[in-house]
């Protein structure tokens, strides 16, 4: 791997520390006690870094995702760390019914709410949900959304959710429903060994720098490998795919996955 390359992340952290850490002081200035509180000043950071990359983030992958995610979302749409809820805008006002936000950041629900507003989502007449807690909250989620999922969407969220992989199998057992989407963008551990040491070197710094995100996740793997209790798969059809426009070599290395439940 050039090194170049390995050491973008150095950039990224730069934009990180610029973008975020005046909000940061601006907060502790005005709540001195949150000095103490690491989730909060992350959280803060975060929100307002995601502002600039977010927007950046969608606009290079405007027509993957459109591929991805306007023709197979339907129904009750669960979307995972919907961060400032740029997957609304993807959906398909005639085909889906409810927007679910799930995004325990609460620093970004109102943008939310204004994404989900311009797409035709509203929680006055029950079309939106924001949900606080995190994906790993499972009976939090049953119990506020009362029906399965039909879609479940996770764009760059799954990097960030502990305990990841039972996570994952809890969700697509108990919240999504028969016949289900499991629609997905992600950066992913490389399958090249150079590209992969690189990003496990790096994971310890960059998880506490963005929010707890983390880049030594196969999760296009774990997707695919989940099964049942009969051990068996729990997809009727799916598959991963590259995403085009990076080099195999980059840090973030992303895979799209659209997986149909049994
Ligand atoms: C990189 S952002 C992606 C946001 C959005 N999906 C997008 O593409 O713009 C990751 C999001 O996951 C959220 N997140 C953090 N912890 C989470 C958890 N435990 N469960 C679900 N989402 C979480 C973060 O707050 C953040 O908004």
């Amino acid at each position: 791997m050039k090194l170049a390359a390995a050491l973008d992340v150095l950039g990224q952290i730069r934009m990180i520390l610029i973008l975020g850490l005046p909000h940061v002081f601006r907060a502790i200035y005005a709540q001195p006690s949150l000095i103490f509180n690491w989730t909060a000043l992350s959280r803060i950071s975060f929100a307002n870094v995601w502002m600039a990359f977010g927007q950046g983030s969608d606009e290079n992958t405007r027509e993957d995702k459109s591929k991805l995610i306007t023709p197979h979302a339907t129904g009750v749409v669960l979307d995972l760390g919907a961060g400032h809820g740029y997957t609304a805008s993807y959906l398909d006002r005639t085909k889906v019914t409810k927007y679910v936000a799930l995004e325990p950041n609460n620093l970004m629900h109102t943008h939310i709410r204004e994404k989900a507003q311009a797409a035709g989502f509203s929680e006055a007449n029950g079309t939106l949900l924001i949900l606080s807690c995190g994906a790993e909250d499972i009976p939090s989620i049953m119990s506020s959304v009362h029906s399965k999922a039909d879609t479940i969407v996770s764009v760059l969220s799954l990097c960030t959710v502990p305990n990841p992989q039972n996570t994952l199998l809890s969700l697509v057992q108990d919240v999504l429903a028969p016949g289900g989407e499991f629609l997905f963008l992600e950066h992913v551990l490389s399958h090249r060994a150079d590209v992969a040491w690189w990003q496990k070197f790096w994971t310890p710094i960059w998880v506490y720098v963005f929010d707890g995100c983390r880049l030594n996740r196969p999760t296009h793997l774990w997707v695919k490998e989940l099964v049942d209790e009969s051990g068996e798969s729990t997809w009727s059809e799916g598959r991963y795919w590259d995403y085009p426009c990076w080099p195999e070599e980059h840090l973030f290395w992303r895979q799209f996955g659209r997986f149909v439940k049994k």
